[in-house]
């Protein structure tokens, strides 16, 4: 059995411990023996106390992630840590850890000293002939300028040969949601070496982890460009979100539904992948990622002139969608929320899932506040609300008392809610955000004279 260590036990390296842990060779027998690090704070001990007694740390409805954890712990093959003298016994390591965007004197700025500090845990530790993975999502040019010369440094000092450690990057594509562990198994993967050796040693490990029969993996000719790979997908995706929102100001005002709009022009497969109005984006990757490659230009590949204004733009397009939904409701209230009484339904950042990180309702939420509104919430994944210390309810409340119900994110329990029955109060207004409600709900609405309002239709 290999010993596979991996670092970080969040929403990534969670699910990729049981993966790896869930692989057996013809006989039943694990492929892998994985030790989970996270570290020896409150919320990496939960995350480890969790994984040790079988359960996923995280919120989740699917099955076979939850299955195989517990089946791996059982069998002595996964067991979660804050140890770090676990990495000297590693053949390979995966690094799993986050990666931040943060504000330096108002400017963005990525946390590259929290990164390097953990990899300095890894390279004080590792023995020779070890591969290291580093999952994360990171700026380009963090393998081969800070990540390398860090292990260079240290085999130096600890007298091994640089030679025989081997650094590999491979990005993470894993979605949380019903389909969390087969988004790991059953999907492509990019991967690069820092050189020749590395990139087959990873190419090795991941053909025994993933279904590559079904989901080939795709091999690039440097860590820079499968870092600039991960940049380049989620920027594409936050780009073609933003693009989206002008087109739905301009449907609401002239009077047509975008969405049967989008669902026409997406019939044709160079377009089947056009975004729709919405709430907001949110979540850890979006909010971010799109920043990544404008830093890592000037910091850490010292190149000028390269802005990515579509990128930034589009970060910024973004984390102001929900105010759109504000302004609607304040003009929809005569231009004043103070003492309007919201119910928003969802906050979490993506549908079906639990996570509540960056999600455009906290942008939503404080905002109302700020101007007078009492801003209730719902959410069928969250019963507390850890970003803004607020229990929630799980179960619909009684609906009188709001002026406005806001349904920001599309979790398939609201499209079962009979508004009809549950509406009591004639006057409150059913605002759909998101474009969560289905047409049955929507007709519904129309059939039994109910308030409704909506970003991307008319
Ligand atoms: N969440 C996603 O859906 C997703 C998808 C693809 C890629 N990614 C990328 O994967 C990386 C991890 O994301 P995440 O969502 O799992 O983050 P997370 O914040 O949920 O998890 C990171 C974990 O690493 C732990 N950690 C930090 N430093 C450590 C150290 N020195 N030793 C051990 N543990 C340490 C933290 O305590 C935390 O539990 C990020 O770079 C992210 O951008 C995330």
């Amino acid at each position: 059995m290999k010993r596979v260590v991996i670092q970080g036990l969040g929403f990534v390296g969670s699910a990729m411990a049981v993966a790896v842990a869930s692989k057996l060779n013809n006989d039943g027998k694990p492929l892998f023996h994985v030790t989970g690090i996270d570290l020896p704070s409150d919320v990496g001990q939960e995350r480890i106390d969790c994984i040790n007694s079988g359960e996923f740390p995280f919120e989740t409805n699917d099955k076979k992630l939850a299955c195989e954890l517990k089946k791996a712990v059982d069998r002595g093959n996964l067991r979660a840590i804050h140890d770090t003298n676990a990495y000297s016994r590693a053949e390979i390591v995966l690094v799993s850890i986050n990666c931040d965007l943060v504000k330096d004197n108002g400017n963005d700025a990525i946390n590259l000293d929290h990164f390097t500090g953990s990899i300095r845990e890894i390279d004080e530790n590792i023995s020779e002939n070890t591969l290291v993975i580093i999952e994360s999502t990171v700026p380009p040019g963090t393998c081969e300028k800070i990540v390398y010369p860090l292990f260079k440094n240290a085999f130096n000092k600890r007298k091994l040969n640089i030679n025989n450690f081997y650094l590999a990057h491979s990005y993470e594509r894993v979605m949380p949601g019903d389909e969390y562990y087969d988004s790991i198994i059953n999907y492509w993967r990019v991967y690069a070496g820092i050189n020749e050796e590395s990139a087959d040693r990873c190419e090795a490990f991941l053909s025994q982890v993933i279904n590559t029969t079904d989901y080939p993996l795709t091999r690039l000719n440097s860590t820079i460009a499968s870092e600039t790979g991960k940049l380049l997908e989620n920027s594409y995706r936050a780009v073609n979100i933003a693009f989206i929102e002008e087109w739905g100001r301009f449907a609401e005002e002239v009077g047509i539904d975008l969405y049967e709009v989008i669902d026409a022009i997406r019939m044709r497969p160079t377009h089947a992948n056009m975004r729709q109005p919405g709430f907001g984006v949110g979540g850890y990757c979006l909010t971010k990622d799109p920043l990544f490659a404008k830093i890592a230009a000037k910091e850490i590949l010292n190149l000028d002139g390269h802005e990515f204004p579509f990128s930034s733009k589009a970060v910024q397009v973004n984390d102001e969608m929900p105010l759109v939904t504000l302004k609607k409701l304040k003009n929809h209230f005569n231009g004043d929320l103070n003492g309007i009484n919201i119910l928003l339904m969802g906050v979490t950042y993506r549908q079906d899932v639990g996570d509540t990180r960056f999600s455009p309702s906290e942008i939503f939420i404080k905002k109302g506040r700020s101007q007078g509104a009492k801003i209730n919430a719902h959410d069928p994944l969250v019963d507390h609300w850890d970003e803004m210390n607020m229990d929630l309810k799980t179960e619909l409340p009684d609906s009188t008392d709001f002026d406005a119900i806001v349904f920001a994110v599309p979790h398939k329990e609201y499209v079962d809610i009979n508004l009809n029955e549950w509406i009591s109060n004639r006057r409150t207004l059913l605002f759909d955000a998101n474009n969560v409600l289905s047409k049955t709900q929507v007709l519904e609405i129309k059939e039994n004279g109910l308030k409704y309002m909506s970003i991307g239709r008319g």
